[in-house]
């Protein structure tokens, strides 16, 4: 049977097919409810491979090692019926690349997937399962790559079309490509009103250009898009909040975080997320946050020994070093330093490459410049999008202040602008690079001076 979005299943029973269907509608969307559809997919046809498939990648697209043994029954629960059936070539993608995942290789995964697409580019489930493993694994090339090649295959009028325009627009936006980015976005909304990424990646596009008035407007008149959503709903609404902290509204920053960024304390690592950049970018301006460091610092407290996702565990230091916990911190480095020197997974590598050295600079900031020009410049790899990693591009220009590294800040800040326009923070840190360096300069001048006067 074939499904409406293009999957191929080897089963026969149309009320499996519908809880399914509506399940895939709800991850295009961005909505709740896709265990409980799944289940209910399960519970008519046991033997659904792409059911149990799908409830092992929500596992793994939670990252953290709780959702690990769930994911794992559900990939040999697919399995299990993969030896007693004649599965189509989609299911046998499908359940390689969970296998894949679940040990740690996403971006191998990913290419499982795009096997599968090259016979059946119109596929939904494949597409959106490999974009968000790279997204996650930290590779926008390679979604720029994919969503290139898919979206000639598409037809405007098909089911999931909309929300594939959605996913180029924000894979456009990740390369810069800002102009394409916005016109694919929009494109993407006029097909699928309530498509929440594509409304996302317009955010994106408006971050990028410092175009707050623009990006509160578009947030704002468009609640019906995205307040239905899952948790999506929160990291939507860290965009407005950092619209409000660009335009200087530091007051409903605040009352947002509270009402609806922060309204459910959940452990979600991208709750998590949303929660610690927001409150570093309000400290690093200068505002007192009050107490709202501390439940994140529990959380990532509990977690320190957590070696999931790197870009997870690197937001889970900044709670902790908020708070003023760096034995905590330093703990949750050194797990990842030995998982790191004992796995082949993709977040091995990422911690090798940077996860690593930048959680030591956060927690000692007794670095040399060469070393935050290194580190600003791998950022990528940790995944996640050019605003999120912002919050670690930030703390790299400031810890290289701090560290009287000017030269290396203004490096820093040179390669921010030349993905994003010189927003505040640029201004106001070229401005205090500069006012350092004449006082270090002067100091340095005064100095002989002093030498010949004593002599
Ligand atoms: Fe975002």
């Amino acid at each position: 049977m074939f499904d409406i979005y293009n999957g191929h299943h080897s089963i026969e029973n149309t009320d499996a097919l519908a809880h399914f269907e509506a399940a895939v509608a709800a991850l295009a969307r961005h909505r709740p409810g896709i265990a409980s559809l799944l289940d209910g997919a399960l519970a008519a046809e046991p033997n659904f491979i792409a059911a149990h498939v799908l409830k092992g990648f929500a596992g793994v697209l939670l990252a953290y090692r709780d959702y690990q043994s769930d994911a794992r029954q559900s990939l040999q629960a697919a399995e299990r019926v993969m030896e007693k059936t004649k599965p189509s070539r989609s299911e046998v993608c499908l359940v390689e690349a969970l296998r894949l995942a679940l040990d740690g290789q996403c971006l191998k995964a990913a290419d499982v997937l795009e096997v599968g697409l090259l016979d059946e580019p119109n596929h939904f489930l494949l597409l959106k399962l490999s974009y968000g493993l790279r997204f996650m694994a930290g590779d926008p090339v390679g979604m720029l790559s994919l969503t290139s090649r898919v979206l000639p295959k598409w037809s405007p009028g098909a089911p999931a079309a909309g929300y594939v325009f959605g996913c180029h627009a924000f894979s456009l936006e990740e390369a810069g490509e800002f102009h394409d980015a916005e016109r694919f976005g929009r494109r993407a909304l006029a097909l699928a009103p309530d498509d929440a990424w594509g409304l996302h990646a317009v955010c994106h596009v408006q971050e990028m250009q410092s175009r707050f008035d623009d990006g509160i407007y578009l947030i704002e008149s468009s609640r019906k898009a995205w307040q239905g959503c899952n948790n999506f709903k929160f990291h939507v609404a860290w965009h407005l909040a950092l619209f409000y902290l660009e335009a200087g509204r530091v007051d409903d920053v605040l009352a947002l975080y509270d009402t609806e960024i922060r309204a459910l304390r959940s452990d979600d690592y991208r709750d998590i997320a949303n929660a610690v950049s927001l409150l570093q970018r309000l400290q690093q301006e200068g505002v007192d946050v009050g107490n709202r460091w501390d439940e994140l610092a529990a959380i990532a407290s509990a977690r320190a020994d957590e070696t999931s996702l790197m870009f997870a565990s690197l937001h889970q230091i900044l709670a902790l070093l908020a708070c003023g916990q760096q034995e905590t911190a330093r703990s949750t480095v050194a797990a990842w330093q030995v998982a790191a020197s004992t796995a082949a997974t993709d977040q091995s590598c990422v911690a090798n490459r940077v996860g690593l050295e930048l959680g030591q600079i956060l927690i000692s900031n007794d670095k040399d410049g060469a070393v935050f020009d290194k580190l600003a410049r791998q950022l990528p790899a940790i995944g996640g999008s050019i605003a999120q990693r912002d919050v670690f591009f930030r703390e790299l220009v400031v810890l290289a202040c701090q560290a009287n590294q000017h030269d290396a800040a203004q490096k820093m800040l040179a390669l921010r602008a030349q993905v994003r326009s010189e927003d505040r923070f640029h201004r106001t840190m070229i401005a205090k690079c500069m006012v350092e360096r004449n006082m270090i300069e002067k100091s340095l001048a005064a100095q002989p001076q002093k030498a010949l006067n004593v002599a």
